[in-house]
């Protein structure tokens, strides 16, 4: 071997250490790990989801309480109407394509006798508080998904605030006006 073959070996041996050198390094700082100075994702405590779960649920709706008490039932029967097709509102009327929704203020929710009511509306159950009734007459589907009430619901907050004032007098002894 001359000793320009021995440089030139020489010389490819060092370019090939120095090309490994130089990938070991970007390989290492590709693999590169500091702790982030914060976390990347957020973590959100536990009782977060449940608010913003109960603040989703009737997004917008206005609450008809502080309407109730200058609500006029004799405007409520005339909106309820709308729902004479299929509700009669007497004590002792019929069960229509609806349940008779005599004494319904404060009623445990689908329990009119000789009524047959969706699963949805056994499973939600409590009682109907005015907050429900406005719940529900504002969007039937939307409080009660899987409801068998067909009604698009009543917009205007105060019509709901009427029309859930005439049916607190449907009963012997009308519930309580919230405070
Ligand atoms: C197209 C028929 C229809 C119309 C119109 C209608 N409803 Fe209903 N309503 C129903 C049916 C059916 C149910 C039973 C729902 C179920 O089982 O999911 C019901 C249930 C109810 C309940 C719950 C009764 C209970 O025993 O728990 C209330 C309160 C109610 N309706 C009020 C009204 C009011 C007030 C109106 C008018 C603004 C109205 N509905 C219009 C068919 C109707």
């Amino acid at each position: 071997m001359s000793g320009a073959e021995i440089n030139k070996l020489i010389l490819a041996c060092l370019t090939v250490l120095l090309v490994m050198l130089l990938i070991g390094n970007v390989v290492n700082e590709l693999s590169h790990s500091e702790p982030l100075e914060r976390n990347a994702y957020v973590v959100i405590p536990s009782d977060e989801p449940a608010a913003a779960a109960a603040a989703e649920a009737e997004p917008g709706l206005e609450s008809i309480l502080p309407l109730l008490a200058s609500a006029d039932p004799d405007a409520g029967q005339k909106a309820a109407k709308r729902c004479a097709a299929c509700h009669t509102f007497n004590d002792g009327g019929a069960n229509k394509l609806g349940p008779n929704l005599w004494a319904i203020v404060g009623k445990e929710k689908g329990t009119v006798d000789g009524f047959s009511y969706s699963d949805a509306i056994e499973d939600k159950g409590g009682v109907w508080s005015y907050d429900d009734l406005n719940a529900f007459l504002a969007d039937p589907k939307g409080f009660l998904k899987g409801t068998k009430m067909n009604f698009s619901g009543i917009s205007d907050a105060e019509d709901r605030a009427a029309v859930i004032a005439y049916m607190r007098q449907q009963a012997d002894s009308p519930q309580p006006l919230p405070e």
